[in-house]
């Protein structure tokens, strides 16, 4: 299957943003791995961080006609502001699950709510640069037992 791993604003900056919060490991090191454990399992997997929301509004779109099978994002702050990304990814019907760092709910009431949670296929929270592991073997279990 295809992949797609979305990484929403000042996820570029893991490693050293608020890394008791976030942790150590960089993106970088995210996307490698992720990159490589899919392709282990016969799958592909492609990565875009931007912290601009159009950005990610166009490569949802895209999708459309690109092949993809299945999204993993953290739309990181536009999980509390944008309708606009929600409503790209109704629009191209894309599966998905949604991923945070930190625990969402441990924090400020603003970050309690998402635009994503109630159409996500599920979504993993607070546990840290794993979570990412644990929603991609979601979605090679998914499309092996196809
Ligand atoms: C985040 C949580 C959001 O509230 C925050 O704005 C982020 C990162 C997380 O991964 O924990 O940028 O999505």
């Amino acid at each position: 299957a295809q992949l797609l791993l979305l990484h929403g604003p000042n996820l570029n900056l893991l490693g050293t943003r608020e890394p008791t919060l976030y942790g150590a490991t960089t993106l970088e090191q995210i996307n490698h791995r992720l990159v490589t454990q899919a392709q282990q399992a016969g799958h592909t997997l492609t990565t875009l961080q931007s912290n601009y929301e159009g950005v990610l509004i166009d490569r949802i779109q895209a999708t459309a006609q690109d092949g993809t099978d299945f999204l993993i994002i953290n739309p990181a702050a536009f999980t509390h502001t944008s309708v606009a990304l929600r409503d790209a990814i109704l629009a191209v019907k894309l599966p998905f699950i949604e991923v945070h760092l930190s625990n969402v709910h441990a924090r400020e009431s603003f970050r309690h709510h998402s635009y994503f949670s109630d159409i996500a296929i599920g979504v993993i929270c607070g546990l840290g640069a794993q979570g990412y592991d644990f929603a991609l073997q979601y979605a090679i279990h998914h499309f092996s037992n196809r």
